[in-house]
């Protein structure tokens, strides 16, 4: 390679990076809830469990990967192994599909901090959200125009992030010195003005009243997994995109170790805001706690502006503050999927980084405008749980098989020491190589099962087929694509084609075609292979 690779100024710029895609919008919607749900402080006991023997395991997994190939996600996995460079691929795309709603939800942020100003919401703000600002429609099939707060919201989101990205790494490193410290700021901001406000103990009582019975649930320790993959943003070649811009002595385990704790006593830090002020919402309104308690997109855009409303002075100033939080929470998590995107983009095509750029921000943009019309809230929905569900979880077991069996753990880990301030023992290989992988496989099955059990949220199946299972495959079959795996891909078209038809029409024409998919497409392939060249040159040999 010619071209000299991108370096990170220095190496808080690296981790502040990293910490910055790890910390976002989940640290303080999803983990305070699931804490909440999960056995309360009791369930501390599986998230450290989770985060020590997977977590920050895998996370040093992937830094390690991307500093030693020095490469983005599909041309590093391409370096273990020719054929696993789609699991690359998958890892960016499926990051890819995340970002293009997650700026979405950035472009409601922005939103809100304007209507912060005049606490515009006013006494109703589910009804506000619901119907006033999204105006949703009344089901997934009826897409409605598009909502132009949103569409102005989003314009400004992915303009943000292509100044941010502008020049790689160099630009990055400066601006996660403001995204980073700056939300952790305003988040304590809240927390004390949260555990000032009356009902703030109750609240509190809620998120961390240990209940140890809930230990014994394999559910609890499932949850815990889950949040743990899910927070450190493992599984999207992010981690491994930024660790390849490090310069070839830097250290890997420590590193991994200061993200993880941070992202984790982020998240900790923010169970203490937002349990505060459900209690203080709770002893307002004279309900309990569990009335009022809520996670995701409406705690941040119904629960916490109904709470904002009511506070005793300077409701605006809190407001702001609070949409101000997640906006600089998430921005960095989405630009950090986008340039997994633009790493990988680099690797394979030899284009500047302005038009990848470009190229990668405006096709989010464009997909991202079925998010803003009337039925965006159902899609975004859709989408979200069926990527997290399966993305993540399926491409980290693929990381380890890869890493564990193919590169080989032991030659990994060597390499890890060399460089790194904290040295792995054997420990690290067997987490590789057998327990990580088998935690992966159950997380899998079960929210398999479950996907397949309960129509989600009970919307029409053909929504859940096309943005649920649809998106999920497709977001494969274009890996398997970009690494040019024909056979892996013909079965999943296949198996694709049988689901679909099976659904829309009746069972027996599904295996009609199904039958001659495999035999006359099996054969087809076949008698093309016996046309090649060479074997007739043998043969007439
Ligand atoms: N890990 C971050 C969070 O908890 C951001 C993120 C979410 C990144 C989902 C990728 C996928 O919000």
């Amino acid at each position: 390679m010619a071209e000299k690779r991108d370096r990170w100024d220095s190496r808080a710029g690296f981790v502040l990076a990293a910490i910055g895609s790890a910390v976002g919008l989940g640290n303080v919607w999803r983990f305070p809830y699931i804490c909440y749900k999960n056995g309360g402080g009791a369930f501390l006991i599986p998230y450290f469990v989770a985060l020590l023997t997977a977590g920050i395991p895998l996370l040093i997994l992937e830094y390690a990967l991307g500093h030693k190939m020095q490469a983005g996600a599909p041309k590093s996995f391409s370096m273990i192994s020719k054929k696993s460079e789609y699991v690359g691929w998958w890892a960016v795309f499926a990051g890819f599909s995340i970002v293009t709603y997650y700026a979405v939800i950035m472009a409601w942020c922005f939103a809100y901090l304007i209507y912060s100003l005049k606490l515009t919401w006013g006494t109703d703000a589910e009804h506000f959200f619901i119907n006033t600002f999204l105006q949703r429609s009344s089901g997934p099939g009826e897409l409605g125009f598009i909502r132009w707060p949103v569409l102005l919201g989003l314009a400004a989101t992915w303009i943000s992030i292509l100044l941010i990205i502008h020049k790689g790494v160099k630009s990055v490193g400066k601006v996660v010195l403001v995204t980073v410290p700056l939300p952790v700021l305003l988040l304590i901001i809240m927390v004390i003005r949260g555990v000032t406000l009356p009902g703030a103990v109750e609240g509190l009582r809620y998120y961390l009243t240990p209940n140890f019975e809930a230990l014994t649930d394999p559910n609890v320790w499932l949850a815990a997994y889950g949040q743990i993959f899910f927070t450190l943003t493992i599984g999207f070649g992010v981690m491994i995109a930024y660790a390849s811009y490090l310069p070839k002595r830097s250290d890997i385990s420590n590193n991994a170790f200061i993200t993880g704790l941070v992202n984790c006593g982020t998240s900790f830090l923010a169970g203490f805001a937002v349990f505060s002020t459900l209690g203080y919402l709770a002893h307002v309104t004279g309900k309990g706690v569990e009335e009022v308690v809520s996670s995701g997109l409406s705690l941040a855009f119904i629960t916490y502006p109904t709470m904002i409303r009511l506070l005793p002075f300077a409701a605006p100033i809190f407001g702001i503050i609070f949409f101000l939080m997640l906006l600089t929470l998430g921005i960095d998590s989405a630009f950090s999927l986008v340039e997994a995107a633009v790493a990988a983009g680099q690797d394979r095509w030899k284009v500047s980084r302005k038009a990848i750029n470009l190229f990668t921000c405006g096709i989010a943009f464009v997909l991202g405008l079925i998010f803003c019309t009337k039925a965006g809230l159902y899609w975004l929905d859709i989408v979200d749980h069926f990527i997290n569900n399966f993305g993540l979880v399926l491409i980290g077991l693929f990381e380890c098989l890869a890493i564990g069996y193919v590169f080989g753990a032991k030659k990994m880990r060597d390499y890890i020491n060399s460089v790194s301030e904290i040295k792995l023992g054997p420990w690290w290989d067997w987490l590789i190589r057998v327990i990580v992988p088998i935690i992966l496989v159950i997380t899998v099955v079960m929210s398999t099962v479950n996907l397949l059990r309960v129509p989600y949220e009970n919307y029409p199946q053909w929504a859940l087929l096309i943005g649920g299972w649809g998106v999920a495959l497709l977001i494969l079959a274009l890996a398997l694509l970009a690494n040019r795996r024909w056979l892996p891909l013909s079965i999943l078209l296949c198996v694709v084609c049988l689901v679909v038809l099976g659904t829309l029409t009746s069972g027996a024409v599904a295996m009609a075609v199904f039958g001659c998919l495999v035999l006359y497409g099996g054969l087809l392939l076949c008698l093309r292979r016996t046309l090649r060249k060479r074997d007739i040159d043998e043969w007439e040999d």
